[in-house]
């Protein structure tokens, strides 16, 4: 099994510093300034990367606030490019969401700012990106993790975060820049041969035996999905995008995670000190690599005894009413493989949500469906095509209530459901949110491709 690592060798060891907290000081960000950097994703002796970024790193700022708070930040662009900020998976006023054009117009190139400022009903993981030129921006580096704190954490002795992310990088570290491209475009999007652990292709991460971590992971990638194993080791899942479910341990101890998706984990470190286990990503089974070793200190386990695993407090999303919903079916299809929309009408679009694709330079649209405020919806999302789609709702949280037909035995709840080639998948939600608001493959390539449809809550 060979690291995912165009260079086919080894970066330098970067082990992260065993941080001995339990919960962080409170963001202070004030300002998100876009701009290009360059930073090291591969480690030396390899030339560092030109990236974009906010505030000059990759992942941006770790934003951690708590539960109930207002979020209050400014954002200069000083790209050529327009650009702007989503914040994804939180429940905000629809002028506050970030979408170019539907919610707001985009931030002018070379010195253009806007002020994001909403209350964070929910605890949870979330993250933030912008939503113009995605497959481009996004690709290039800008992305960073929103943690939203419960008022009551959980105990832990650490809490951390691994922003994942993927790039197409050259033999010189440099990112090639084929966005768009008509290959990832109309099959599984923009797949890069480097993946980063927060920044940076990580040899290791350092843990203490009897360790309590709680790790959030962040799919910041355009579109690979990742299938994370962790060796000698049984995470529980305790949310999942940022939502509370009952602890599990999922299939085979593989966290499966779309584009977008984020999951919380308590890994209980039973390791011997000075052991390694690795972290195998699988998802794309021909394609298996080591992500990164767990590496023990030498230390002595700071606990021996097994603690109960913590259960979080939900948030107070609404309950559907499913047995008064209003159902809608809504097909996704296109693709390699599949009916793509004609190439003579609609040059560059492969895909469609009911029969219509959508360009992304254009997100004013007529609305797909008109939902009345306050009202339950079931919507069965269906995916005619041969290839994965991460779906993505904005401004709400649903549940899920079924995957082909048989119930979701979780009844697990987020912003983004991965639906398996030809699959269909029951969610449900109120339609409490005024406003206009994005249903679409969080793959950015297929979003940009067409496969985007606006949802309005009137
Ligand atoms: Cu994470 Cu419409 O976006
Ligand atoms: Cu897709």
């Amino acid at each position: 099994m060979k690291r995912r690592n165009f260079l086919g060798v080894a970066a330098g060891a970067a082990t992260l510093a065993l941080a001995p907290r339990v919960s962080r000081p409170r963001s202070l960000v004030r300002t998100l300034r876009v701009a290009p950097a360059e930073q090291s994703l591969v480690g030396a002796p390899h030339p560092r990367t030109a990236v974009w970024a906010y505030n000059g790193t990759v992942p941006g700022p770790e934003l951690r606030l708590r539960q109930g708070e207002r979020l209050r930040i400014e954002v200069e662009n000083a790209l050529d490019a327009g650009t702007t900020v989503h914040w994804h998976g939180i429940r905000l006023p629809n002028a506050m969401d970030g979408v170019p054009y539907l919610t707001q117009p985009p931030i002018a190139p070379n010195g253009g700012r806007f002020l994001y400022e909403f209350d964070l009903p929910d605890a949870g993981t979330y993250w933030y990106h912008p939503h113009l030129g995605s497959p481009e921006q996004v690709g290039r580096g800008l992305y960073g993790a929103l943690i939203v704190e419960e008022r009551d954490p959980p105990a832990v002795d650490r809490d951390a975060v691994w922003v994942l992310s993927d790039w197409r990088l050259d033999r010189d570290a440099k990112i090639i820049e084929d966005f768009r491209g008509f290959m990832d475009s109309s099959h599984a999007g923009r797949i890069g041969n480097t993946v980063t652990v927060s920044g940076a292709v990580l040899e290791s991460f350092s843990v203490r035996a009897g360790e309590r971590i709680r790790l959030r992971l962040v799919n910041a990638s355009n579109a690979r999905i990742y299938g994370l194993g962790f060796e000698g080791h049984e995470p529980w899942v305790i949310a999942f995008d940022g939502q509370p479910l009952d602890p599990y341990r999922p299939a085979g101890g593989r966290v499966v995670l779309g584009p977008a998706q984020r999951a919380d984990l308590v890994i209980d470190c039973g390791g011997a000190p000075g052991s390694r286990h690795r972290v195998v990503d699988d998802f794309y089974r021909q394609r298996a690599y080591r992500l990164l070793d767990l590496v023990y200190s030498s230390d002595g386990a700071i606990r021996n005894k097994p603690r109960p695993v913590p259960r979080l407090q939900p948030n107070s999303v609404p309950m559907p009413d499913r047995a008064r919903a209003e159902r809608h079916r809504i097909v996704f299809g296109g693709g390699m493989m599949g009916a793509m929309p004609s190439q003579r009408e609609h040059k560059g679009m492969f895909w469609t949500v009911n029969g219509i694709p959508v360009r992304d330079d254009d997100h004013h649209h007529a609305p797909l469906l008109t939902l009345a405020r306050g009202r339950s919806y079931v919507f069965e999302l269906v995916n005619d095509t041969a290839w994965h789609h991460p779906i993505h709702l904005h401004g709400h949280v649903f549940t899920v209530l079924s995957r082909d037909g048989k119930p979701s035995d979780r009844g697990e709840s987020g912003d983004t459901v991965l639906l398996d080639p030809r699959t269909r998948v029951e969610i449900a939600f109120v339609a409490d949110n005024p406003g206009n608001w994005m249903l679409h493959c969080h793959i950015l390539e297929h979003q940009a491709a067409g496969m985007m449809a606006n949802i309005r809550v009137a």
